[in-house]
């Protein structure tokens, strides 16, 4: 009687892009070529992360970026990082960073040049010092034929043929969406690779948290402040880390809701729409959740500019619906 495998497989991230571009025929394999350069310099992220205070590297650069944010050497070197790991992938036209003005213009499009990587190259880096979570976000889009590669790179979020972040948290975490699910992995440091750890995940409904910053309950609108005071009365708990890709992944796993309304300070919200909450908003939505500004899809939102701002209100379908009703 032959003896059948019946353990769980270890597969890393590039076998499961391999096979996931398997099941398309006219895959070209280029896109595997482009996540295996985010997954070497999510790494190497990642190492200087977790040796930041040993190295000397944590702290402010003392200079601003083009958010009018101060920089954290950590936010100048993950950039660093991913430029030098991104940047030598022939099939990739454009590179944009939360951390750079301007785009970087690698390759015309037909020198090759057929997609955008946008990113953040460090989330949540007000938490750096304090060795809470933080993450790197990415999104990649097809750069189209027509216009320029400025223009092709401002698609809106349906258009990503990709999204996913690192979670620099107790454990390395790659969360990963091609538009067929999200999969998660994580980094066997053992082994030095991202193994394959969940497929298909989708955003458990029914969990009353909700993760916003209370601090600001005075510069909210009417109806978030009062979606606040019914979840005061409705055994809800909070949750809020101060770290985008930390406060999103517990959502994704655990349920409940996560908001960054307009404040006074931030009339349109403060986190970015290219590189943060479209990508979020693809993989919450791949997981069966809902992901909304101003009542609208994130992801049906046409950018006008790589660093506009956005509000976002995203979870799973249940909780999001339930601030909504306290919305006009
Ligand atoms: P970044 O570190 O890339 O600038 O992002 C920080 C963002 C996001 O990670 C988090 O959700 C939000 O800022 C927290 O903002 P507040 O400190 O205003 O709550
Ligand atoms: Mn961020
Ligand atoms: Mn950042």
């Amino acid at each position: 009687m032959e003896k059948r495998w019946t353990q769980d497989n270890l597969t890393s991230l590039q076998s499961n892009i391999l096979a996931e571009e398997q099941k398309y025929p006219g895959a070209t394999g280029e896109f595997s070529w482009i996540l295996s350069a985010i997954s070497l310099a999510t790494k190497a992220i990642g190492n200087k992360v977790r040796c930041a205070r040993i190295q000397d590297v944590i702290g402010e650069v003392g200079e601003t970026n083009i958010q009018g944010e101060i920089q954290q050497k950590l936010d100048v070197i993950a950039n660093e990082i991913i430029m030098r790991c991104l940047g030598d992938r022939e099939n990739i036209g454009v590179l944009a960073s939360e951390e750079n003005e301007t785009p970087f213009l690698l390759r015309r499009r037909v020198e090759g040049g057929r997609y955008a990587v946008l990113f953040d190259p460090l989330d949540g880096s007000s938490n750096i010092d304090s060795s809470v979570g933080v993450g790197t976000i990415f999104s990649v889009l097809r750069l189209s034929d027509e216009g320029s590669r400025e223009e092709a790179m401002l698609s809106r979020g349906k258009e990503q043929v990709a999204a996913g972040y690192v979670l620099y948290g107790s454990s390395t975490v790659l969360v990963l969406t091609t538009g067929n699910g999200v999969d998660m992995f994580v980094l066997d440091q053992s082994i030095g690779s991202f193994v394959l750890v969940s497929k298909g995940i989708q955003i458990p409904p029914d969990n009353r948290t909700y993760s916003i910053n209370e601090a600001y309950t005075n510069m909210f609108s009417d109806g978030i402040q009062q979606y606040l005071g019914w979840a005061h009365q409705n055994n809800y708990s909070s949750r809020y880390i101060g770290s985008m890709v930390a406060d999103v992944h517990r959502i994704l796993l655990k349920g409940g809701v996560f908001l960054y309304p307009p404040t006074t300070d931030n009339p349109e919200g403060k986190l970015r729409l290219m590189y943060e909450a479209n990508p979020m908003a693809m993989i919450i939505e791949q997981a069966g959740g809902k992901a909304v500004a101003k009542g609208k899809r994130i992801l049906d939102i046409n950018p006008d500019g790589l660093h506009q701002r956005t509000s976002v209100l995203l979870g799973s379908t249940d909780q999001v619906d339930a601030v909504l009703q306290h919305l006009t």
